[in-house]
């Protein structure tokens, strides 16, 4: 197997002075899925930021695939590391869902022709295509975070950074996402409050306290430790 994700050391301080991650060391092989818990505050945003270079490190290592962040390698990471917002909402602007999913293949480089063969491809991924010519805005929450995760599939991700994926969806629309991610091959993060869908996607969990891992564990023994269910 090889290494996704080597974080070592990571620390970060807002503008204000809050401490929000005070000492992350992470690893992630390829193809795995971990859940990412801890309570409001304790980081598990901040540190989603940092992966792909969203946020600077205050001090510390990440490393994406064998690349070390840095300045230089920030368009590649950004390709490697599709981060999918808790709010769809902040991450489509396109007048047409076809035109946000095909935005990062065109900005990659890619003809006009190719970008929109990808993003067909990607959205056929998460059964969004008869929706290619519509406004983003006009679709549904399940269908906004489809076509969230169509734009990052597009990029040829190596990992899936999921905030809060679940927050707008209805029962059936999250049980209906977890199949859709466990069908996706990509190595995942997944940052969440939902236990159902926690266990639907990973074995695997992580718990951040106070900007730091507290425990990483089998997901039951996690759960049952810091009575987060
Ligand atoms: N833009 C910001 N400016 C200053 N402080 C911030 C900012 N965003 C987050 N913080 C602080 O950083 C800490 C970690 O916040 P973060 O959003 O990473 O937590 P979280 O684990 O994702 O919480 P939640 O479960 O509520 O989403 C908190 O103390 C928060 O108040
Ligand atoms: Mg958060």
């Amino acid at each position: 197997m090889s290494r996704i994700v080597e974080v070592r050391g990571l620390r970060y301080a807002w503008e204000d002075g809050t401490e929000a991650l005070r000492g992350v060391d992470f690893d992630l092989e390829a193809g795995q899925t971990v859940a990412l818990l801890g309570a409001n505050g304790s980081g598990k945003t901040t540190f989603a930021l940092h992966l792909n270079g969203l946020l600077k490190a205050s001090a510390g290592s990440i490393q994406i695939d064998t690349l070390v962040l840095n300045d230089k390698s920030l368009p590649v990471i950004r390709r490697k590391v599709g981060l999918v917002f808790q709010d769809s909402d902040n991450q489509l602007f396109m007048p047409t869902v076809l035109e946000d999913v095909a935005f990062a293949p065109l900005t990659a480089g890619l003809t006009s022709a190719q970008a929109t063969e990808k993003a067909m491809a990607a959205l056929r991924q998460v059964d969004m295509e008869a929706k290619a010519h519509k406004a983003p805005w006009h679709l549904s929450s399940g269908e906004k975070k489809r076509v969230a995760i169509a734009g990052i599939l597009a990029s040829d991700p190596s990992l899936l950074v999921l905030d809060e994926p679940t927050t707008f969806l209805d029962p059936p629309g999250q049980r209906s996402l977890a199949a859709l991610l466990a069908d996706l091959p990509q190595a995942k993060i997944l940052i969440t409050h939902d236990m159902t869908f926690a266990r639907a996607l990973t074995k695997e969990a992580v718990f951040f306290q106070e900007g730091k891992i507290a425990a990483r564990g089998p997901l039951d023994e996690v759960i049952t430790r810091f009575d987060w269910y």
